[in-house]
């Protein structure tokens, strides 16, 4: 089974923050839960290197814009390295297989009679690139985004999306689980069923972008141009590429501020090329920092750089996927960080592992032998990976970890009500088997955690002396229960506490 997991590419007018570094930590959660579940996968990240508004950030720079968006691609690709981001392509749009297929989807967009020559008259947010109709702006002509917007009056190239509305509705009719969540689902629905404006495709008074073919006058919209590295990274019309095997892709994860790029124009481009729609797209929400919107003017943005050099990078993802719901805004506080992780993955994980693990070190040998066992605990780890599932299905990332911790906290409880270190002075069997569930419960917890906190569930397997076959979600049954453990050297806390 395949499956193909993209995050948005993002523009590189500036460093990354940590609304970026959010985006892909979730896809890179999504795409090492399918790989563990035994999927083949395909991860996609990438930057957005065109537009009025890099074109802009170079000149301010001064300095040549393939030179200024070569330089600020390596932060992103520096971060997801950072980051842990196990992407398998990160495309960037200046890269030529990605312009030849934009060029190729324009011509095919063309002979079908989508695209025609005409004026744009209208309002336009250059920091969202994005075109708005009078009635979106508010008393203060902000747009929905707040961000400015200016009167454009040029002449550009049209898509036709008004005749799109009917099978759009259609498709969305057909796909009730096509936006995550469904409340934003309804949002984009009323808003098509509100009636489709023709698109400007195409800018006259920008340099920057893919020149549209037999105009050199003109560059391609910088969105038509962004959507299409979802499958131009897949080579999609290359000729003898087998890129289709991938497509459709099964989510596109996004911030909630694009959404309709992703779930208007982004289905009704792929249906006039002949493609499928992506199975599903998940829009997030948004972070604040200390209650307060981030932007480059406040000069508030949080860099992800600093909190994994500070904290290491686990740190930092569990805290982005324990502290708000995947789906809902939430805000960044310090006191929250910290507290999260000392409270919670130092407190409950932490000492669960680093308790057992050097108990059976200094007071059973190392070593531990016995029969295959059942009780409640055992049981609710056995459930776990349904319960994980359960979750992936609705994208709910942070109820997957939440049950994970949920089970380190009924571990705890065990460890506190049979307590071993007073058992094995009077019933040593006994207080083996309680070790014993002990160590099955780490181990269901250190594989399902992989796909959050990879570096500290590795450390956790090591311990656990498992092997690489050991750790896929398959191993997450009875049947692969440990038949006997042995530790042999007293293992070093795998999280300290942070201040
Ligand atoms: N280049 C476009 C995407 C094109 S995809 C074909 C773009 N880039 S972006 O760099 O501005 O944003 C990328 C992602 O970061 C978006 O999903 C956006 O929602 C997310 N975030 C930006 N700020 C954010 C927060 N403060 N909080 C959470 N995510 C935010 O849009």
């Amino acid at each position: 089974m395949r499956y193909y997991v993209t995050s948005p590419i993002y523009y590189v007018n500036d460093k990354p923050h940590i609304g970026h570094a959010y985006t892909s930590v979730a896809c890179d959660i999504i795409a090492r839960f399918q790989r563990l579940s035994g999927k083949e996968v395909m991860f996609m990240t990438g930057t957005d290197e065109h537009g009025q508004k890099i074109q802009k950030s170079a000149a301010n720079a001064g300095i040549d814009p393939q030179e200024f968006v070569d330089k600020v691609s390596r932060n992103f690709s520096e971060l997801a390295d950072k980051a842990d981001i196990s992407y398998d392509i990160f495309l960037r749009t200046t890269s030529e297989g990605h312009k030849k297929c934009v060029k190729y989807v324009w011509s095919e967009l063309v002979k079908g009679g989508y695209i025609y020559l005409g004026k744009y008259a209208g309002w336009y947010s250059f920091r969202d690139e994005a075109f708005y109709q009078e009635s979106e702006l508010d008393g203060d002509r902000l747009a929905p985004s707040g961000s400015t917007v200016e009167w454009l009056e040029e002449p550009c190239y049209f898509f036709a999306l008004s005749k799109w509305q009917k099978p759009l509705l259609d498709f969305y009719a057909k796909n009730p689980d096509f936006v995550k969540p469904i409340s934003r689902y309804n949002e984009v629905i009323s808003f098509v069923k509100s009636g489709l404006q023709d698109l400007a495709v195409s800018r006259k008074s920008i340099t920057w972008g893919i020149a549209v073919p037999g105009d050199d006058s003109q560059v391609i919209y910088v969105w038509l141009d962004a959507l299409m590295s979802y499958i131009s990274s897949l080579r999609m019309f290359d000729e003898g590429k087998n890129a289709k095997a991938f497509w459709p892709a099964d989510v596109h994860v996004v911030g909630k501020d694009i959404l309709r790029f992703h779930a208007v124009y982004w289905p009704i481009f792929l249906m006039a090329l002949g493609l499928k729609p992506p199975k599903q797209i998940m829009a997030h929400g948004w972070w604040t920092n200390e209650g307060v919107k981030m932007s480059k003017s406040l000069n508030n943005t949080i860099d992800p750089m600093d909190l994994i050099q500070d904290y290491g990078t686990d740190y930092l993802r569990y805290f982005l996927f324990r502290e708000i719901s995947f789906g809902e805004d939430g805000n960044f506080s310090k006191e929250s960080f910290i507290s999260r992780i000392n409270n919670e993955l130092n407190n409950k994980v932490g000492n669960l592992c680093q308790r057992v693990l050097s108990f059976i070190f200094n007071k059973c040998d190392g070593r531990l032998q016995v029969d295959h066992d059942s009780n409640e605990l055992l049981q609710s780890a056995n459930n776990l990976l349904e319960n994980m599932q359960k979750h992936m299905r609705n994208f709910a990332l942070h109820l997957m970890l939440d049950s994970i911790i949920n089970l380190a906290d009924q571990a705890n409880k065990y460890m506190e009500e049979n307590a071993p270190w007073i058992l094995i002075k009077t019933d040593k069997k006994s207080a083996e088997r309680v070790l014993f569930t002990l160590v099955e419960v780490i181990r269901y917890i250190a594989i399902s955690l992989q796909p959050f906190l990879p570096k500290s569930a590795s450390e956790i397997l090591g311990q656990l002396g498992l092997s690489k076959e050991q750790t896929s979600f398959s191993c997450l049954n009875e049947k692969f229960a440990l038949r006997s453990f042995k530790i042999n050297a007293l293992p070093t806390p795998v999280f300290t506490k942070i201040c």
